[in-house]
């Protein structure tokens, strides 16, 4: 069924509580509504009506065994949702809610299957920012919702994504702008004795550690996807290929020096076979790739930077006509764990090493 979408533009700063009356009407009429959160933008429905959640699986294209997340406002609405909180959970939640992580603890009845893919755990979080915060207090519900894009493809961190993706299939956008942090939040499992982390995300397994005093394992699934990517990853959603651009991505690591000649040396040869080829690099790389479009991702350096610009870089590839997608390797920082674990699966796991 196509309805029209409508962008709702909102500031941040000074949020206009009508036009979120207005999306919260929506969601309250168990439509979807598409909210930035500090992450991501999120594709939101009431996540404690089957009917509504089920509207988020069609309109994504998203197999039904993938759960969602559970959006709150405020830290005791989690209490109605789960069976327990273990001390653990409780330690991270104080010390990184709002914020970009997610736990994972058991249900309780009041969460339905349809929302968490048939198990018998949920993932919760509480988003810091302003304009999805609102919007899960005014519709009075906890808001489930994945990332806003196509299954399959990048990420939206920002609206122009959301109505890329989701145009004629919702009836509302809220535009807050570009997202901040740009890939989603650390996903973390609270469910069993050991604290264990499916997703990499902004916050580390040190920042964890450190916070919850116990050891916290990392799901060996994404601990290095190259050499795992046959064992099955405990969040459903890790498991299908993801973030991808249309283009085929190849990534390349070495020094500096040699994934550049290396580039290069490729681009000659696609050229030679009439391909158009694109090059991912940093502000010190570009001026030397001679690619047919060479995109930056950011300062060599500066991980947040170039996790804010990942998927944006991704999808703007989608915009050009490029056979084929050389990128550096993006592994310093706090956030290279994450970054390459999202960049890689975008690969569909393409590594050359020179
Ligand atoms: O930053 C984020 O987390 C964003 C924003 C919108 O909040 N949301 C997001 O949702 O990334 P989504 O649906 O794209 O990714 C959720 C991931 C999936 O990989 C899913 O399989 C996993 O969380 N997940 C959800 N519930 C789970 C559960 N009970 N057990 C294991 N994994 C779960
Ligand atoms: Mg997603």
């Amino acid at each position: 069924m196509y309805m029209k979408t409508e962008m709702i533009k909102i500031d941040q700063q000074q949020i206009n509580i009508e036009k979120i009356r207005k999306a919260a009407k929506w969601i309250r009429e168990k439509e979807l509504v598409a909210f930035p959160t500090e992450t991501v933008y999120g594709l939101g429905a009431n996540g404690l009506d089957p009917e509504a959640s089920a509207k988020i699986y069609a309109a994504k294209g998203r197999p039904s065994d993938n759960p969602l997340i559970l959006h709150i406002s405020k830290q005791e609405q989690i209490e109605p949702l789960v069976m327990e909180i273990p001390q653990a959970a409780k330690k991270a939640m104080d010390a990184f809610w709002p914020g970009p992580m997610t736990i994972i603890l058991k249900k309780s009845e009041i969460v339905p299957m349809q929302t968490t893919g048939g198990l018998q755990t949920v993932a919760i979080r509480m988003p810091n920012h302003p304009i999805a915060l609102a919007l899960i207090t005014e519709s009075g519900c906890p808001i489930a919702a994945p990332s806003a894009n196509t299954s399959g493809r990048p990420s939206p961190t920002r609206a122009e994504h959301v109505y890329e993706d989701m145009s004629g299939k919702i009836p509302c956008i809220l535009d807050g702008g570009m997202v901040g942090i740009g890939i989603e939040s650390t996903i973390i499992d609270f469910s069993n004795e050991k604290p264990m982390i499916l997703r990499p995300g902004w916050i580390t397994q040190d920042m964890l550690e450190e916070v919850v005093g116990m050891p916290v394992a990392i799901d060996p699934a994404v601990l290095d996807s190259r050499k795992t990517a046959g064992i099955a990853p405990k969040a459903p959603g890790m498991k299908y290929k993801h973030y991808a651009p249309k283009a085929d991505l190849i990534l390349v690591s070495g020094s500096e020096k040699d994934v550049i000649e290396y580039i290069n040396q490729k681009i000659e040869e696609r050229h030679l076979q009439g391909q158009t080829v694109g090059v991912i690099g940093t502000d010190e790389t570009v001026s030397f790739y001679r690619g047919d479009v060479v995109m930056s991702i950011g300062k060599r350096n500066s991980d947040q930077t170039i996790a804010h610009h990942l998927y944006d870089v991704l999808r703007k590839f989608d915009h050009e006509e490029v056979n084929i997608i050389y990128s550096q390797v993006f592994e310093s920082g706090k956030n290279g764990f994450a970054i390459m674990n999202r960049l890689t699966k975008a690969a569909g796991y393409e590594r050359v090493e020179v």
